[in-house]
């Protein structure tokens, strides 16, 4: 664990922020310790002088973006809080006067010194706006249509494992709330909800934790999760050595690179928020994994397991990636930002298009990030900015005897994008559900690849036959459902939403 920015020296002093757009604020107690995690296979944040230059350079306000948006899988308690406005009269003054002056910035969370106590964020869905009476089109079809209707095009098997409340619109946003302690999110909660009084109804919540100890920043499967997110101008001060870089459009919308010209003024440097609860069946996937280990010679069966799972996601659990440790996890590899994303899939001893000996084109994140497989350079419009975090308890000595699940755990995943078809939508459809991508009868993503609850066949799975066909009896990640939501800036917050 890097101790760079989770420790600071001095506890009781009050943090003046020195932005005019955070002038406005109470001076808020400084942290002992960061409310983020940091392992150290992620990239580091960039420092707020770093940031700020690269921001000045590329003209994007940091303080007027919130905070969850640019930062990537680092959270360490998160709480998902979802409401229906219940009186849009009551909760647009409130809106401005008790949760802008909450809402954390960008800038904030770059030093531990800025940090409040709680990260608080907000975001509404199209219902949301609508009964908040912003009826400007936000220009992204599937936000306006909502997660609901979007249910068959990624590959749900209807909606019967999802948490009724994402069954249709009735969620008008999500509250995120997130800290080193669920004290502290509950305190927040607790004053948010006074404040709000009935203006809002709590209608779902899930509480997210990243997992503990060593496994801190693992999903629940166990692999190191929140390694490559993307670089992005205006934020992202030195880019990894194989992290794509995006124009801050791809992410934030208005900026340059966002795909849409027809928004409208107040949602510039908002983003579109994508939420889903996936459930993960961990016993089973482990007993999977068991029961069809890789042979191949000098790999004991426990071996052969393991280069199952590192083969179906791309990397070992260590985060190393298999394109450049193809046999045996490297730790090292894993935890070394400079190193762990700096691969294509392209070798010079072997051909692209078709050898799998390394990684399997069907590899989740093969799929989700085909980097070399669609030429060079790489393309820029299919990235998202993942901030998901695992949700539920250890696997019990129980579940793991009897290779069945019995408390729901999983990822709560969120994306940020500034065009939901490009991002998450595409990347789940057309890329991880489509058994041709990203070449002929290669399978599914075999992680999270969805086929309306039919089995999934995957080929490339065993490097000494790349041609064998693996079906997965199993959907080892169950969708729970979700909701699109829209996350806007600070000063839209402050005034298109709150008048
Ligand atoms: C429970 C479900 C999921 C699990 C367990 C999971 C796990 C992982 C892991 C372990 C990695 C590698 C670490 C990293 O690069 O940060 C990863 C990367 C990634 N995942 Fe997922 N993921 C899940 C859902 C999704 C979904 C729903 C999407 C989008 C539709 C997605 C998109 C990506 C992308 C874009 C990457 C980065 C690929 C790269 O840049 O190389 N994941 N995921």
């Amino acid at each position: 664990m890097k101790l760079s920015i989770n420790l600071v020296s001095t506890v009781v002093l009050f943090s003046g922020l020195a932005s005019a757009a955070n002038s406005r604020r109470a001076p808020t107690p400084r942290r002992a310790s960061s409310l983020l995690i940091n392992p150290d296979a992620f990239p580091d944040l960039p420092t707020v002088q770093a940031a700020t230059a690269a921001a000045d350079a590329a003209g994007l306000n940091l303080d007027d973006i919130q905070g969850d948006v640019l930062i990537g899988m680092k959270k360490n308690q998160e709480l998902f809080y979802f409401f229906s406005i219940a009186d849009a009269v009551d909760f647009k003054p409130k809106l401005a006067s008790d949760i802008v002056p909450l809402i954390t910035t960008t800038t904030q969370l770059l030093d531990v010194s800025t940090e409040p106590t709680t990260l608080v964020n907000i975001a509404f869905s199209q219902s949301g706006l609508t009964t908040l009476n912003v009826t400007d089109a936000l220009g992204d079809s599937a936000f306006t249509g909502g997660q609901f209707k979007d249910l068959k095009t990624l590959g749900d098997p209807g909606s019967t494992n999802w948490v009724p409340e994402f069954a249709g619109t009735g969620i008008h946003g999500v509250l995120l709330f997130a800290s080193d302690t669920v004290d502290n999110i509950n305190t927040a909660v607790a004053g948010l909800e006074a404040a709000l009084g009935d203006s809002i109804t709590k209608v779902y919540s899930l509480q997210a934790a990243a997992r503990p100890g060593s496994e801190a920043g693992h999903e629940h499967f166990g692999f190191l999760d929140g390694i490559s997110n993307p670089a992005i101008t205006g934020f992202t001060a030195n880019p990894m050595p194989g992290q794509s870089v995006l124009n801050a459009g791809a992410i934030l919308v208005g900026e340059t690179g966002d795909t849409v010209t027809t928004r409208p003024a107040w949602a510039k440097d908002g983003s579109f928020l994508v939420f889903r609860q996936l459930e993960q069946l961990v016993p089973e996937f482990n007993k999977f994994l068991t029961d069809n280990p890789i042979v191949e010679d000098g790999l004991t069966a426990q071996q052969g397991s393991d280069l199952l799972g590192a083969r179906m996601v791309g990397r070992w659990k260590s985060g190393a990636p298999i394109d450049l440790a193809p046999l045996f996890d490297d730790p090292a590899l894993g935890a070394d930002p400079t190193r762990n994303n700096n691969f294509t899939f392209a070798h010079a001893d072997s051909v692209l298009a078709t050898n799998q000996t390394r990684c399997p084109f069907s590899a989740h994140i093969r799929k989700t990030r085909p980097r070399a497989d669609l030429g060079t350079p790489e393309e820029t419009v299919h990235h998202i900015m993942r901030a998901g975090i695992p949700y539920g308890p250890e696997v019990s000595d129980a579940e793991a005897a009897s290779s069945t699940t019995s408390t729901e755990r999983g990822l709560a995943f969120v994306a940020y994008q500034s065009n939901i078809a490009n991002g998450f939508r595409f990347l789940q459809q057309t890329w991880a559900n489509s058994a041709n991508f990203v070449h002929a009868g290669v399978g599914v993503d075999p992680v999270i690849g969805a086929l309306a609850g039919a089995q999934r066949v995957v080929t490339g799975l065993d490097p000494t036959d790349s041609t064998k066909a693996t079906t997965l009896t199993t959907d080892f990640v169950v969708s729970r459902g979700g909701e699109y939501f829209f996350s806007p800036s600070l000063s839209a917050l402050a005034s298109t939403l709150s008048v």
